[in-house]
């Protein structure tokens, strides 16, 4: 199996500098040995160009209700990394896109839902699902579950929305910081939600069997979607929205491996990005190397 590595270092859907650096810290953690040790091949492709800092005014390109900061840059990097996403799936390769902020996520779901029926699994602290008519910040990096599913404002764009990714076979694994609006906008939403309670009541291997269950009834493939800040900021400190309470290392390891025990059975997933590494915030590289660690776990890499 060829993977191939998709560098994003984006940080307009972040409200702080620094997450633009995540692609180099991964990769210097060891991402390509981990990844061959879990016998997989690593090709990298590098990272996209992105816009120029000089040339950014937050307010350009505005959606027609609400808020979304520099949402002409996210659509730009996006729409670029939605074509690479779906070429290398049309070449046979699996496509790792490695943030930046959340928000290169739009580019990947969309990417990833052109030619096949496209489940997600949500490792986040946070739902991500704010409209720019709902955001309390304005940051893209809030919204991409949104903007892959056409809502708000989002609807009206023809970049944001995933051609086919399907609501109801979206799990999220790990939640506990929503907004008020978000919770309204979950519960009435076909999603599956499995919190930080399920995980703390269930443990985490039965919580993530089951999320596989919701993302793979019914879809072609699931894409992974891993924002750092779904592990406790004690043991992952580099990323811009920490929230007390996260996931452990041991539970985050027994998390991937569970999705690549299914994978290695049938072949289910299908795309994956990693997002949100601050190396700024970071100490000593430590989060990014969680990364690169967590990245390899997903692709079947085991301590025998
Ligand atoms: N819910 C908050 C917001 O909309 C925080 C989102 C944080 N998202 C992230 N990908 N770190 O601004
Ligand atoms: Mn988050
Ligand atoms: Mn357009
Ligand atoms: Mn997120």
């Amino acid at each position: 199996r060829t993977v191939r590595i998709i560098g994003a270092p984006m940080d307009y859907g972040a409200n702080r500098r620094g997450v633009d650096m995540g692609p180099s810290a991964i990769r210097y953690a060891g991402l390509a040995d981990g990844l061959e040790r879990a016998a997989v091949e690593p090709i990298d492709d590098g990272d996209l160009s992105m816009p120029r800092a000089e040339e950014r005014d937050p307010d350009a390109g505005q959606p027609s209700r609400g808020t979304a900061k520099f949402l002409r840059e996210v659509e730009d990097v996006c729409t670029r990394v939605g074509d690479r996403v779906a070429a290398t799936l049309a070449d046979g390769e699996f496509p790792l896109v490695l943030g930046g902020d959340h928000s290169v996520a739009i580019g990947s779901l969309g990417g990833s839902a052109r030619a096949a029926d496209l489940g997600a699994i949500w490792f986040d602290a946070h739902a991500d699902l704010n409209t720019p008519e709902t955001t309390p910040s304005g940051n893209v990096h809030g919204m991409p579950l949104a903007a892959a599913l056409g809502r708000g404002a989002f609807g009206e764009t023809d970049w944001a929305p995933a051609p086919r990714l399907q609501e109801s076979s979206i799990a999220y694994v790990g939640l506990r910081s929503i907004d008020e609006r978000e919770r309204e906008l979950i519960r009435d939403s076909e999603m599956t939600a499995f919190t930080m309670s399920d995980i703390d009541q269930r443990g985490v291997s039965t919580v993530v069997e089951e999320a596989l269950e919701i993302a793979t009834d019914g879809t072609d493939g699931v894409h992974v979607s891993l924002d750092l800040d779904w592990l406790d900021p004690k043991t992952a400190p580099g990323v811009g929205t920490p929230v007390r309470g996260g996931v452990t290392y041991r539970e985050a390891h027994a998390a991937l491996e569970a999705l690549s025990r299914r994978d290695e059975a049938d072949g289910v997933l299908r795309s994956m990005d990693v997002v949100e590494v601050n190396p700024i915030l970071d100490e000593a590289n430590e989060t990014a190397t969680l990364a690169a660690e967590l990245t390899a776990s997903t692709f079947g890499k085991r301590i025998l």
